[in-house]
């Protein structure tokens, strides 16, 4: 019989030994004919699957609205001043992009975890926020630097908007609200953030759409998929900053010494 010869790498999410490509089985002319986009293109590579095209709208939806945050936002910020250092498109791409976490873009997959967690085990959603707070730990996907209570964010909205026109299931996004509502009680600035939103959206995104099985979502869950999603979206941002910075001709950034305080 044949004997196959051990492998060093398994890969089970595209092949590009045929005549043409192919992502989770589905041949790139396919994915141009039937006119996919990059929702489309990521439901294959990151969940091996073609999702309903409310699924890849919402994840194009998260992608266009996380594009970009403006100039003064922790990624962007390192970007301008990597790029006005004179180094490459690469360089000052990956300066922002690992600005990316708790504090900032990365706490989607753990907003996930906290309120699936929360919401599966029948929390009360002022009994999830009381036990994180005696934890000492912030509630990922709340709070935000200035958006308020009388100033939300529009991102929020709009996902939100999108999910009760079209998912089948916001259970979990109407419980992040509920956690939102209480944390809102409490101050003015614990507002959902983007982050909130799209992790809560997200688990009812997958659990609402028939398209994964309990142990999927838990994996994709435990795993962390979804800082994925502002990852990528960001890059998009930090890139058109890059190219900002080099067209403008901008020079090495020095930080003003006025804005320092020098103390002992
Ligand atoms: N849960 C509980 N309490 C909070 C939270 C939260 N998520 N966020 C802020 N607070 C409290 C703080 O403990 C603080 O209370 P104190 O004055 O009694 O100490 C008060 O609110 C003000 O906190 P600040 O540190 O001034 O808030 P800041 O503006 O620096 O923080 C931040 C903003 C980092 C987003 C914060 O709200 C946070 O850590 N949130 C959780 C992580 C998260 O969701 N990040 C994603 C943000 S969206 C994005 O980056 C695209
Ligand atoms: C962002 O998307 O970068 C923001 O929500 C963070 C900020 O402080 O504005």
């Amino acid at each position: 019989g044949k004997v196959r010869a051990p492998t060093h790498i398994i890969s089970t999410i595209s092949d590009d030994r045929g005549e043409e490509p192919c992502y989770a089985g589905v041949p790139m002319s396919s994915i141009v004919e039937q006119g996919l986009g990059v929702g489309d293109v990521i439901s294959l590579l990151w969940f091996k699957r073609s999702l309903p095209h409310y699924c890849s709208r919402f994840i194009e939806i998260c992608i266009m609205l996380c594009a970009d945050h403006g100039p003064c936002v922790s990624g962007a910020h390192n970007t301008i001043v990597t790029a006005r250092a004179g180094k490459d498109l690469v360089s000052s791409l990956v300066s922002g992009l690992l600005t990316i976490g708790p504090r900032f873009g990365g706490a989607i997959d753990d907003a996930a975890r906290y309120f699936k967690d929360a919401y599966d085990r029948g929390l009360a959603p002022y009994e999830f926020v009381e036990s994180m707070k005696k934890k000492g730990i912030r509630v990922p996907g709340i709070g935000h630097r200035i958006k308020r209570g009388d100033n939300r964010d529009k991102r929020v909205e709009l996902l939100q908007r999108f999910a009760r026109e079209q998912f089948p299931s916001v259970k979990y996004m109407e419980y992040a609200v509920q956690v939102e509502t209480y944390t809102l009680s409490k101050a003015n600035n614990l507002v959902m953030n983007v982050d909130g939103a799209i992790g809560s959206l997200f688990l009812d995104l997958l659990s609402g759409s028939g398209m994964f099985t309990k142990q999927e979502i838990d994996e994709i869950v435990e795993i962390g998929y979804l800082n994925g999603l502002f990852v990528l979206a960001r890059s998009i941002g930090l890139i058109g900053h890059t190219f900002d910075q080099k067209r403008l001709k901008q020079p090495l950034y020095r930080h003003p010494w006025e804005d320092v305080l020098y103390t002992k």
